[in-house]
């Protein structure tokens, strides 16, 4: 009795099945193949036994294992599902495992140094302002009293846009713009970067910060851009830090100089970083030239100012001994997670 021997086999199927429901992962894939493979499953054995039934005996016997085959089918689905589930708690719900450290952003090192340069000089009446890095030759030279055939104008150091048009070279365009646009008193900061042609290397870069600083009134003095500097590097260094004043050249100042701190590597005692100098530099200076004064259209009779430059880049290189600028500019977080405060 063909048929009835085949409904046992499907019973037993049946109660064999009854197994997925507790089978670990590695038996519920052996059970598969077992009872749905489709060369050597079970069921499969079943199925290809129905062909020689009678009708009759077919059609009861053909829907018994079709039922069989979906509970069959679901059964494992649904324990699929849970071994997956039980997988992902097992790793969620383990308490000895360390926490994930939570990515935190900050603002850019270089931009830290910027805001707290800022703000210091804000404590001195400066007031923050932008202005634009495309420039024209006439602001970023010639009302700077920089002539074209000056080294600074040359086309070596400047990126060109268009005949008259660059990429400033400097942030001291906005001196100009600055007086022209306000009378004084003048007290302005203003970050923003400027543009040179100068390779990658361990002090250059062709795109940099630069802030420039520029105070402008009636019987303004070196005394007063001394009492400013020396404010500004104590409460930036530290408030033992020794501050110098070069002689320096720069066309729109007059007398011009270049400031330096100790060395904030060796305290002063002279190291490889500041050339046994015992100094490092940190900005360019001096008087507003009367030249540019009128250049602006302000009386040079009247008034009298100062302007500074600084690289922002620069004086965090100082302040956290970064021996190279490149490694400020490389988006390395490594480097710049040091900085999250
Ligand atoms: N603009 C000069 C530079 O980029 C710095 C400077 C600014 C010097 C203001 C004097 C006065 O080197």
């Amino acid at each position: 009795m063909p048929g009835a021997s085949l409904q046992n086999q499907l019973e037993e199927i049946a109660s064999a099945a009854a197994a997925i429901a507790t089978a670990p992962a590695a038996r519920l894939a052996e059970l598969k193949v077992e009872l749905l493979g489709r060369k050597a499953g079970r069921l499969t054995e079943v199925l290809r036994g129905l062909p020689a039934l009678d009708p009759a005996e077919r059609r009861e016997v053909g829907a018994r294992a079709n039922q069989i085959k979906q509970d069959i089918e679901t059964a494992i689905e649904r324990r699929e599902r849970q071994l997956a589930q039980e997988a992902v708690r097992a790793v969620t719900m383990d308490g000895t495992m360390p926490a994930r450290a939570v990515w935190r952003g900050a603002l850019h090192p270089v931009t830290q140094v910027i805001d707290e340069i800022c703000e210091i000089f804000r404590e001195i009446g400066f007031t923050r302002i932008t202005g634009p890095e495309v420039e024209t030759e006439e602001y970023n030279f010639t009302k700077l009293n920089i002539p074209l055939d000056h080294p600074a104008a040359d086309a070596h150091d400047t990126f060109y846009l268009s005949p008259g048009v660059l990429l400033r070279t400097h942030t001291s365009p906005m001196q100009a713009r600055t007086m022209e646009r306000y009378p004084p008193p003048i007290r302005v900061l203003v970050p923003g970067l400027a543009y040179r042609r100068d390779p990658f290397d361990p002090s250059h870069s062709p795109a940099f910060e630069q802030i420039e600083g520029l105070a402008v009134d009636e019987g303004i003095s070196f005394v007063d851009f001394k009492a400013a500097i020396d404010f500004f590097v104590k409460r930036f260094f530290a408030p033992d830090t020794a501050v110098r004043f070069r002689p320096s050249y720069f066309p729109f100042v007059e007398p011009g100089a270049e400031v330096d701190i100790q060395c904030q590597v060796c305290k002063g005692s002279g190291c490889s970083t500041c050339k046994r100098t015992g100094f490092l530099e940190i900005m360019g200076a001096g008087m507003v030239h009367p030249a540019v004064f009128e250049r602006c259209d302000l009386d040079s009779e009247r008034y009298t100012g100062y302007a500074f430059g600084m690289g922002p880049a620069r004086i965090a290189m100082l302040r956290y001994g970064i021996p190279d600028m490149r490694l400020l500019f490389q988006g390395d977080m490594r480097f710049l997670g040091q900085f999250v405060e």
